[in-house]
């Protein structure tokens, strides 16, 4: 007879869930098994989207990408859910409501491609309409599914929530399957997305904000800030956006972020640029700048862009006093 473990899954909202899960089976599986979606993207512990902490008890971790679980952050705890095997009692707690997993996952919505243009070097502005209007927190992704293909990834949304197009900046990778899509791909083709995803939301709480974006890492930034400007009723905190590029080439939506920053009370935007002439800016890695800031003790921080950009962000963070787990972060692997 297979033996079962008790595991518990604890929710932000307060709820928790029992499972009995076969010993040596994979938790995110079994999770499935029991009616919960618990949040996953890679699957394979290469993204992060899965973390949750370990509240009590121990799990057997299969391999992952140590970028994105640094060991520092395994020692306090933090877990990847999708390589996790149980083979002891646990209690896990997630960083969203128990709605968000006990939801079905509801069926792709089919999207035709509107708008593809070059926006910047090796960027491009990718444009879908949809047949109904799509509801979403700003910041977070859908996963979209070039139809006659088997691939599937993850991008975040850069417009406001409420409309029927969807609009993504996409760094073209040499070799990467959707970027090889994409290169071909034309005004009228068809893909299918997902309903959106994700934790990496704007949240609602009276204190400054820090974004920290490397890239097309922008892209969940460029949807808070339109969807703030769209509510001029609501008194913003101050916010210091900080944007990373490898050269001035690769910045996207500088004249949008102008005028969002004039049009903003409390909006403040710097550059870092890691080559090349242009404007003033400054020049290496976005995350040097956090120090710099003299930010509030109670900034909530959001990262979004490259793995090493995200642990460069956080270490820097917490160098200065602002706790690694308030840390948002949105790692485009
Ligand atoms: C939550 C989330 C949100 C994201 N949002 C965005 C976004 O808004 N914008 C954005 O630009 N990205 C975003 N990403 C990243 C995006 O999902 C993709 O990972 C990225 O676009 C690369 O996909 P690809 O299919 O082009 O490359 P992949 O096929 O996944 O390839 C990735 C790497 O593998 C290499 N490779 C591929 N095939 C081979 C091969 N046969 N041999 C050797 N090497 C190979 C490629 O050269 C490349 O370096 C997000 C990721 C996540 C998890
Ligand atoms: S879903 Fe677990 S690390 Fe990607």
């Amino acid at each position: 007879m297979t033996t079962t473990i008790p595991v518990t899954l604890l929710f932000s909202d307060g709820v928790s869930r029992r499972l009995q899960v076969p010993c040596g089976h994979n938790l995110v599986e079994s999770a499935t098994a029991a009616g919960l979606n618990l949040l996953t993207d890679c699957s394979n512990g290469q993204c992060g989207t899965c973390t949750a902490q370990l509240v009590s008890g121990e799990v057997d971790m299969q391999e992952y990408d140590p970028s994105v679980l640094p060991d520092e952050d395994r020692d306090t705890g933090v877990v990847l859910p999708c390589v996790c095997h149980v083979s002891a009692p646990c209690a896990i707690e997630f960083p969203y409501d128990s709605t968000e997993a006990l939801t079905e996952e509801p069926a792709p919505m089919p999207a035709e491609v509107t708008a593809i243009d070059q926006v910047a070097s090796e960027i491009v502005r990718l444009e879908l309409a949809i047949g109904e209007t799509v509801v979403f927190e700003p910041g977070q992704y859908v996963r979209i599914h070039p139809r006659g293909t088997e691939v599937v990834r993850s991008y975040s949304m850069a417009n406001v929530p409420g409309t029927d197009r969807l609009e993504f900046y996409i760094r073209i990778v040499p070799g990467g399957a959707f970027s090889s899509w994409l290169d071909a791909a034309k005004v009228g083709d068809m893909v299918d997305i997902s309903a959106p995803h994700g934790t990496f939301f704007l949240r609602h709480e009276n204190r400054p904000r820090l974004f920290v974006a490397g890239g097309t890492g922008l892209a969940p930034f460029l949807s808070m800030l339109r969807a703030v400007a769209a509510d001029p009723a609501t008194q913003q905190p101050r916010t210091t956006v900080v944007i990373g590029a490898r050269t001035h080439g690769h910045l996207i939506a500088m004249d949008e972020l102008e005028q969002l920053r004039t049009s903003l009370p409390g909006v403040a935007i710097h550059l870092a640029v890691e080559q090349g002439d242009g404007p003033p800016a400054h020049r290496g890695y976005p995350t040097d700048l956090i120090a710099q800031l003299h930010l509030d003790a109670d900034t909530r921080v959001y990262l979004c862009g490259p793995p090493p950009m995200v642990e460069a962000g956080r270490s820097a963070a917490e160098s200065i006093g602002l706790p690694r787990k308030e840390v948002l972060c949105e790692r485009f692997t």
